[in-house]
């Protein structure tokens, strides 16, 4: 099908002599009728690849996009956000940073084409027997991970919390105790984070939820059994990294909740753990995704200088020194409405400086955590500066500001503003990250020649 429309595009762009020809041939109408991309054979597959799963009337896209006559009156505006990379969100900077991700959900700008295409030439249906098979969709009841590892080795759930219908941002904070699960030291290999089904699935927004647990010698090791966000799935470590948990502690739960419209009562987030088997012990130890503030106020964590006056636009930096090499398998942008670009990048010791990775359409609905590729995932030696850059923009200019007249500082509200990331970190030892680094060149070596 595509390569057909490929074809096809080629006729009406580059292939002159072929158009020609095609005119001589054949009268003008049943040649748009027969180049012009239709819904059943052109579109449908895109959209039942690239959209479905969240536009299905369980999703949580506001509207199916599931058959032609769900889609056809949404066409212009499908059309608008396919252009501007809004739909489907992945809002990374396509012009700078490392490109190549596990879970890059964007379209091609093939398949771009083919939708304006569509909706230029009026979105016509075309040949109803040839739409696709309805896409499988996902059941927000099942756990994603688990088609890839099974069920989970178990599941925690938060205390239950009613969520207002109609109300600003909602935050459930509350402590939860770890006994019970594990009967000794574990190590974690995959975790996810969601509301329950139906309607928790919908209403949380974003949420973390940290295991402090106690190692038996009076040491606590700390990290998240699940941390979530819209768009974002579950973390799963690659083989032979693990997060070390021991059998008791508290899990603290810090739940973002959204008002969707309709009361959601008695609603309980949970977090499902996967664990490497008993008695293994993974050669890279993790802590998951880590927080790292662009910010330089004091304490750095909560962004304390954060200023920004009405109708501007401005940008903060924060750096981190790495004390020890790394290797970066996620980045996560987190700031809120006026939130508009984040970036990371990395100043190695020799003096070369590299963007890692940018979004420039930023939008606070979405947490969508980007994961690096393998062979893409920056390995950084020890002494790297990562510089992280947050630019706001408090202007009308920016379709999600509420109010481009107010004064914004910090706070936890959508409406007060952020200035942090999540990097999903594993620290190594100066060996592993020599090993890992020749290991890396073989491959590429052995790839792309030298
Ligand atoms: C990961 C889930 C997800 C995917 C995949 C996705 N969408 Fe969406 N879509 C949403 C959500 C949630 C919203 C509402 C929030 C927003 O606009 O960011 C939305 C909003 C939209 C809107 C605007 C609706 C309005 O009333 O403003 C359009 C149009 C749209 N999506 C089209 C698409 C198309 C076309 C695709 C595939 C090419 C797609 N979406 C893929 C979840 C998704």
């Amino acid at each position: 099908m595509k390569s057909n429309f490929r074809f096809r595009v080629g006729i009406f762009g580059a292939t002159r002599p072929a158009l020609l020809l095609a005119c001589l041939l054949l009268p003008w109408n049943t040649q748009a009728a027969k180049f012009a991309p239709t819904f059943t054979v052109d579109v449908a597959p895109i959209l039942f690849e690239k959209c479905a799963s969240c536009h299905n009337p369980e999703g949580i896209g506001p509207m199916p996009l599931l058959d032609y006559a769900d889609v056809k009156p949404w066409a212009g505006l499908i059309s608008y956000k396919v252009q501007a990379r809004e739909m489907p969100p992945w809002h990374l900077d396509k012009t700078t940073g490392i490109q190549n991700y596990k879970n890059d959900i964007s379209l091609s700008d093939e398949q771009i084409a083919t939708i304006v295409a569509w909706v230029e030439s009026g979105s016509p249906e075309g040949d109803p027997s040839a739409l696709p098979p309805m896409p499988a969709l996902p059941n927000g009841a099942q756990w994603q991970m688990a088609e890839l590892l099974g069920p989970p080795d178990f599941v925690v759930k938060a205390p239950p919390y009613t969520i207002a219908p109609n109300a600003q941002d909602q935050w459930w904070v509350r402590n939860t105790p770890f006994e019970g699960l594990i009967d000794g030291p574990r190590y974690v290999r995959a975790t996810e984070l969601k509301g329950s089904y139906p309607l928790g699935v919908k209403v949380l927004h974003h949420g973390h939820a940290t295991l402090t647990s106690e190692d038996g010698h009076g040491g606590r090791a700390s990290g998240p059994v699940g941390r979530q966000g819209v768009g974002k799935s579950g973390d799963l470590f690659p083989e032979g990294t693990g997060m070390l948990i021991y059998p008791s502690g508290q899990i603290t739960w810090n739940l973002h909740y959204f008002p969707i419209a309709q009361e959601v009562r008695n609603e309980q987030a949970e977090a499902a753990v996967w664990l490497y088997p008993k008695g293994y012990k993974p050669e890279f130890e993790t802590r998951g995704e880590q927080f790292f503030a662009a910010d330089t106020g004091p304490g750095g964590l909560w962004a304390g200088d954060l200023l920004l006056p009405p109708h501007s636009i401005k940008s903060q930096q924060g750096v981190r020194v790495l004390d020890r090499p790394a290797l970066i398998t996620s980045f996560r942008p987190h700031m809120h409405m006026r939130g508009r670009a984040q970036s990371l990048e990395a100043i190695y010791p020799d003096g070369r400086s590299e963007m890692l990775a940018r979004v420039d359409k930023y939008n606070h609905n979405w947490q969508i955590s980007y994961k690096f590729d393998d062979d893409a995932a920056p390995l950084l030696p020890k002494g790297t500066r990562l510089i992280i850059t947050s630019t706001w923009d408090n202007t009308g200019a920016n379709p999600n500001n509420p109010d481009p007249r107010q004064w914004v500082v910090f706070g936890q509200r959508g409406v007060d503003e952020m200035s942090h990331l999540w990097l999903g970190i594993t620290y190594l030892t100066d060996d592993q990250f020599e090993r890992l680094s020749a290991e890396r060149r073989g491959r590429l070596t052995a790839q792309n020649g030298p």
